[in-house]
C-alpha cells in the first residue's frame, strides 16, 4: 500500500528548461458523498463518483526555468485574461504540494485555464480545475523522470489534486472512481482516487447526468466550512458508518445493475448530505424551493411512468438527474415539459459518464 512518502521524489534523471502542456479534466458527481474530513484532506468516509464527460476544465501550463528558486512564481489567466483573485488558492496549493514537487520553485509558470460550463453556473470548478492543474504538474514531473509508470503518474496526480480540493482526486480517471479506504474495495485509499476495480454492469454504460441549474449564485456556505462542521456533529459517526455501508451496497449494484437499489442509495445519500447541513451547528440550507419542486416532480414521474430516473445533489441547489441511456428521449422530454421552469434562465446541461482527464497538448 502506498504512503505519503512514496510521492516524495528522490532524484530526477533529466533536466528541462521550458515547455507547455494542456490537460482537460472533468467534473465528477458523487453517488456516495464525501462530507467531513481529517487533517491534510483525508476524508472522514469513503466516497464514489461518476466521472463526467462534458463539464470540464482545460488548463495549459507553460513553464520556464528562473534564476531564483526561493519562492513560487506564476501568472494565472482565466480564459486568457489575468485573474488575480484565483491566485491565493493556487499559491496555497503550491505550498501544500511543495514537499512532493520540489521542482516547482525552479520554474516560472503561466497557468491558463477555462471551463466548458458557464462561469457562475453553480457547478463547482474546483474539482476539475485542481485535477487539470495536477495532471499538468505530473506531465512536468514525468518529463524530469521519464521512467515513471502510468500507475504512479495517475495515483500521484490524484494525490496532488486531493490536496487542492478533496473531490478533485476523483477527476483523474473515469468512469467510476472510489476515494477513501473501504474494506470491500481492493486498492482503495484515503490518499487518492482509484478506478472502480471490477466490471460495471451494462445498465450504467453511458449513464446520463442532466444538471439542472436551479441557482447560479455564490453559495452562502463553502464546502470547506461545511466539512468542518462535521467535527462535533451529533450524527457524524453514524453518517460515516452509513457511507461505508452504502458503498458496500452500491458496489454490488454497480456489478449487478439493480437500478431500483441504485436509486434508493443515491437519493438517500443526497438527502443525507443535506440533512447533515441542516443538523450542523450553525445549521444551513443550500437547497432552494425549486430544488424540492424538482425532486417531487422526479418522484411523481418515476412512479407514473416506471422509468428509473433519480436525482442527486452536491453542495448546492442544483439537481443532477441520473438515468440510463435507453430512457434518454423520455427523460429529456420530461425535463423540457416539466422541469425547465424551475431552472434559472431555463438552463440545464446534458452530461454523461466519462473517461477522465485527457492530455491535449504535449510540447
Ligand atoms: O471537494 P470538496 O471539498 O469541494 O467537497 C465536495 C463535497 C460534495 O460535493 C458535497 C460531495 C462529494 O463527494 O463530491
Amino acid at each position: 500500500m502506498r504512503t505519503e512518502t512514496d510521492f516524495i521524489p528522490k532524484s530526477f534523471s533529466k533536466t528541462i528548461e521550458s515547455g507547455t502542456f494542456t490537460w482537460s479534466a472533468p467534473s465528477n458527481i458523487a453517488l456516495v458523498k464525501y462530507w467531513g474530513k481529517k487533517a491534510n484532506q483525508i476524508p472522514a468516509n469513503p466516497s464514489v463518483s461518476f466521472t463526467l464527460n462534458t463539464c470540464k476544465t482545460i488548463t495549459t501550463l507553460t513553464f520556464q526555468t528562473k534564476a531564483n528558486p526561493d519562492s513560487f512564481s506564476f501568472d494565472l489567466l482565466f480564459e486568457g485574461k489575468p485573474k488575480e483573485d484565483f491566485k491565493p488558492k493556487i499559491q496555497k496549493f503550491f505550498e501544500r504540494i511543495a514537499v512532493y514537487c520540489p521542482y516547482l520553485k525552479q520554474y516560472h509558470f503561466t497557468i491558463d485555464t477555462r471551463n466548458t460550463f458557464p462561469h457562475s453556473s453553480g457547478i463547482a470548478s474546483s474539482a476539475s480545475g485542481m485535477a487539470a492543474l495536477a495532471m499538468n504538474i505530473m506531465s512536468l514531473e514525468k518529463a524530469l523522470n521519464p521512467e515513471m509508470t502510468e500507475d504512479y503518474f495517475n495515483q500521484k496526480a490524484s494525490f496532488l489534486a486531493r490536496l487542492g480540493s478533496g473531490s478533485a482526486c476523483r477527476s483523474v480517471k473515469g468512469k467510476v472512481v472510489v476515494w477513501g479506504n473501504h474494506k470491500g474495495i481492493t486498492g482503495s485509499s484515503d490518499l487518492f482516487g482509484v478506478e472502480f476495480p471490477t466490471a460495471i454492469h451494462s445498465n450504467f454504460s453511458n449513464y446520463q447526468d442532466t444538471i439542472l441549474l436551479v441557482d447560479k449564485g455564490e453559495k452562502q456556505v463553502s464546502s470547506t466550512v461545511g466539512h468542518d462542521l462535521m467535527h462535533n456533529h451529533p450524527y457524524a459517526e453514524q453518517r460515516f458508518q452509513q457511507a461505508h455501508d452504502n458503498l458496500s451496497k452500491l458496489k454490488t449494484v454497480l456489478e449487478n445493475g439493480d437500478l431500483e437499489t441504485f436509486i434508493e442509495i443515491v437519493e438517500s445519500e443526497a438527502l443525507t448530505l443535506h440533512a447533515m447541513m441542516m443538523t450542523s451547528m450553525p445549521y444551513f440550507i443550500l437547497m432552494k424551493p425549486n430544488t424540492l419542486e424538482i425532486i417531487n416532480a422526479i418522484w411523481k414521474f418515476r412512479k407514473n411512468h416506471n422509468i428509473p430516473v433519480c436525482f442527486t445533489l452536491d453542495a448546492g441547489a442544483n439537481v443532477h438527474i441520473l438515468y440510463p441511456e435507453n430512457v434518454r428521449v423520455q427523460v429529456l422530454q420530461f425535463i423540457q415539459d416539466e422541469l425547465v421552469g424551475y431552472c434559472e434562465n431555463a438552463q440545464y446541461i446534458c452530461d454523461a459518464i466519462g473517461k477522465g482527464s485527457q492530455l491535449m497538448i504535449d510540447n
